[in-house]
């Protein structure tokens, strides 16, 4: 199929046409195929246990450069550096006993801590966002897990979305989305937890919820004790760069807390399904949370691409419960229903070619 030539990003095509995206099956020679690449500067997406992360050497200002230019990221909006093991991420920072503690719970696994850097790190600033702190996580994924040993240095890594748009839980999401912009996937099929990082900022006095996600309230509070969460500071304090009211935005208009859905609306429904809507996909029919989680990002990419060619005006969302994965999937939900700024021109806006 003839592509249309776009500048292009990578190094193997630098100002001329676009890359070319190779897919690799995640295999023990594939790995080490994808860490060479980003060892020399190249844009990996791979998977993790959360959503597909768009890989570059996270000391390298150029190869981080890539990233927001492949995502259209705004560059104010810091990246998470992942790493093999806690030692390794807390290299890098002022480490604090509570840090420990949480590693010793959750890495490797869907946490991401914010920590104070140290004057030893060569995390490029790019990466930071010029901030004086960085966003470290250790996944749990057996492929990212093997590719950041491969590596051997810090991998910043972002959803490999869009910015702005519906996170990928799966290769296909990633090739659909990136694909002529980065040098390659590694693709370890769908991602068993479905849903980004929980972000815990612990630079300030109080450990403070940036982002639910994979690692619920209750499991940090079992570890931190007392800590702010979204609730506290939604509508008042700024919380994170990335934080952003409209984010995980389909094509359709969102509408949440829905408990009926009309023949013009795509249902996404979580348990017993009202009837009457145009087009359905259920989360879980057994209300099942973690089930939910694992298939929200696809539900909403299906029910957009579908909906959209089928006519339909809106998606419907039926409520979800506030506790355990609950308040990750609220979040999400909540933004992928805001209204959206309509950019002029950051390719945000193109959203034909961003559903899935
Ligand atoms: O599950 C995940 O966390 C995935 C996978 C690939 O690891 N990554 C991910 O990255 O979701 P991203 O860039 O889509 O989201 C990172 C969030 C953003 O909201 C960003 O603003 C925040 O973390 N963040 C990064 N560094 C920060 C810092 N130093 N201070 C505060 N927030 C930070
Ligand atoms: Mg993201």
């Amino acid at each position: 199929m003839a592509q249309p030539a776009l500048p292009v990003h990578g190094p193997h095509g630098r100002g001329r046409h676009r890359v070319v995206t190779e897919i690799l099956k995640a295999d023990p020679q594939t790995i080490a195929q994808a860490a060479s690449l980003i060892r020399e500067g190249g844009l990996v997406a791979f998977g993790t246990e959360t959503v597909y992360g768009l890989g570059a050497l996270a000391t390298s200002d150029a190869a981080v450069a890539r990233i927001f230019a492949a995502k259209q990221r705004p560059r104010f909006n810091p990246l998470i550096s992942h790493f093999a093991s806690a030692e390794a991420a807390f290299a890098h920072v002022e480490t604090t006993p509570l840090a420990q503690r949480l590693a010793d719970a959750f890495w490797p696994g869907p946490l991401t801590m914010i920590l104070p850097r140290n004057a030893h790190s060569d995390i490029c600033d790019l990466a930071t966002a010029g901030l004086p702190t960085i966003a470290l996580r250790v996944p749990r994924g057996k492929t990212a897990l093997a590719l950041l040993r491969e590596v051997g240095q810090p991998v910043a890594a972002p959803s490999a979305n869009p910015s702005g748009r519906v996170s990928p839980s799966d290769a296909f999401h990633v090739l659909r989305n990136m694909h002529g912009h980065i040098d390659a996937i590694l693709d370890s099929g769908p991602c068993s937890v479905g849903l980004e990082s929980t972000v815990i900022d612990l630079s300030r006095e109080v450990p403070f919820l940036l982002r639910p996600g994979g690692v619920t309230l209750e499991q940090l509070e079992a570890v931190c004790g007392t800590i702010r969460n979204p609730d506290d500071y939604a509508t008042k304090l700024p919380a994170s760069p990335g934080m952003l009211a409209s984010h995980y935005a389909p094509a359709l208009p969102v509408r949440l807390n829905a408990e009926t859905a009309a023949p013009d609306e795509a249902l996404l429904a979580f348990g017993p399904a009202p009837a009457g809507a145009g087009l359905v996909y259920n989360l879980s029919e057994n209300a099942d949370l973690e089930e939910a989680a694992a298939r929200l990002f696809a539900g909403l990419r299906f029910l957009d691409s579908e909906g959209h060619r089928r006519g339909l005006r809106a998606i419907a969302v039926m409520a979800v419960p506030r506790h355990g994965l609950g308040l990750a999937i609220r979040d999400r939900l909540r933004r992928a229903a805001s209204p959206r700024p309509m950019s002029g021109g950051d390719g945000d806006d193109e959203v034909e070619s961003m559903i899935g």
